[in-house]
Parts: structure tokens; C-alpha cells; sequence
């Protein structure tokens, strides 16, 4: 088990399907299943700040996650996640409890089932505190614009980098200083600052932390 969390940008996706593709762990972005419940939530014209609809919603809802791919119900909504309206969404539901403790106990029992390299911002804090590698992905605010805004025009999208600078602060804001389960480092989580990295690096900076774990003699699965 491989928890990896950080800000947004900072390279999570790309890194934890690396790592987990070198390790043949399963992939996981918890980020996306909060999104499909914004997604959800959005399309259903529930309002986000309504709690109680929101947790039935978490709780109802029926998320897949294959490699690459998302289903929301049986719908594949991998692309339709990627929205600006359903990132701001997906931070804004993601301060509701009851949303939480559903997701949360997805992503438990995904865990269980197999070896795997989880994305996110509480994995290391609250889903997997046992995890036995914890990587806290961090990079400077100005290149974590940069490397969204690639992803933006990669998906033939265009935004002007001030907005797109805007709705990443707002959503780091939100996210780091919610009352349940903020992003946060753990204490026992190596810090990795990809500023000035390449994936590759990276990628190789994760799997020496792994490999000393396993030499320590630890049970790793
Ligand atoms: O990783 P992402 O940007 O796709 O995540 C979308 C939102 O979901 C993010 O702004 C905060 C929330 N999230 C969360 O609260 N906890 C997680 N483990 C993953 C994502």
C-alpha cells in the first residue's frame, strides 16, 4: 500500500500511475470519486451545500474505477469529471462528513482487495494511516499553474492562466483548511518537492522510499 497526497498539480496522477505500473499495484484516484459526486450532484441540480442530500448521494452512487477509466452508475464519466465546474464541485462536497465517511470506506475496500498506489489528499492522514509508504507531493504554486495548464490544452481546452491560478488557490484554500480530513502531511510521510524534477525522478525518488521499506524487512503488500 502506497499513499501518495499533495496540493493540486503537484504531480500525484502522473507519479501514482508510475509507481503502481512498476510495483503491478492498482492505480487509485480518490480525487475522481469525489468528482463523480459533484458530477452528480451538479447534473441532479442538488445543491452541494445540501449535506444530507449530498451523503445519500455519496452513498447511493456507484463508482468503478478501471485503469484510465471512471463510471459513475454505469456511465463513463472519465472525461466529464474534468471540468472546472466539477473541480470546484468535487472540493466543495468534499467538506461534508457524510460524504467523506462514504468515500472513504470505498476507497478502504478497494484497498483491500489488492496492492495499491492511492492518490489523494487524507490517504496517508485518514483512509490508510498504516500504509507502509506514505509520500507527501508538493511543488511550487507557480508550477503547479504551468503543469494544469498543460493538462488544460492537452484536452484542447483554453483558459486564461489567471483564472486557472485563481481556482487552484481558492480550491488548495478549501481544501487544507476544512474541519474533516484537510490536506495535510503526516507525520510519518516523506516530503517530496517535484519542483525542478522530472517524473522519472520522481518516480525513482518513491521507489527507493519503497525499496528501503521492504529491505527494512516490513510486510509490504
Ligand atoms: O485530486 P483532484 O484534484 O482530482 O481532487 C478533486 C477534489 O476532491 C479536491 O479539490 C479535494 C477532493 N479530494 C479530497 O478531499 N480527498 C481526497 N482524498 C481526494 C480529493
Amino acid at each position: 500500500m502506497v499513499a501518495i497526497d499533495g496540493p493540486a498539480g503537484a504531480g500525484k496522477s502522473t507519479i501514482a500511475k508510475r509507481v503502481a505500473a512498476r510495483l503491478g499495484f492498482t492505480y487509485i484516484d480518490s480525487g475522481a470519486m469525489y468528482r463523480a459526486v459533484a458530477l452528480w450532484a451538479l447534473r441532479q441540480k442538488v445543491d452541494t451545500g445540501d449535506m444530507h442530500r449530498m451523503e445519500q448521494l455519496a452513498m447511493a452512487a456507484e463508482i468503478e474505477l478501471s485503469p484510465g477509466r471512471i463510471r459513475l452508475n454505469g456511465e463513463d464519466v472519465t472525461d466529464a469529471i474534468r471540468t472546472p465546474e466539477v473541480s470546484g464541485g468535487a472540493s466543495k462536497v468534499a467538506v461534508i462528513p457524510g460524504v467523506r465517511r462514504a468515500l472513504v470506506a470505498k476507497q478502504r475496500a478497494m484497498g483491500e482487495r489488492s496492492s495499491v498506489v492511492m492518490e489523494g489528499r487524507d490517504i496517508g492522514t485518514v483512509v490508510f494511516p498504516d500504509a507502509d509508504v506514505k509520500v507527501f507531493l508538493d511543488a511550487d504554486p507557480r508550477e503547479r499553474v504551468r503543469r494544469r495548464l498543460e493538462d488544460v490544452r492537452a484536452a484542447g481546452e483554453e483558459i486564461p492562466e489567471s483564472a486557472l491560478a485563481a481556482q487552484m488557490k481558492e480550491r488548495d484554500q478549501r481544501d487544507s483548511t476544512r474541519a474533516d480530513a484537510p490536506l495535510a502531511q503526516a507525520p510519518d510521510a516523506a516530503y517530496l518537492d517535484s519542483t525542478s524534477l522530472t517524473a522519472e525522478e520522481v518516480e525513482e525518488a518513491i521507489l527507493k522510499i519503497v525499496r528501503s521499506r521492504v529491505t527494512n524487512g516490513k510486510d509490504f503488500s
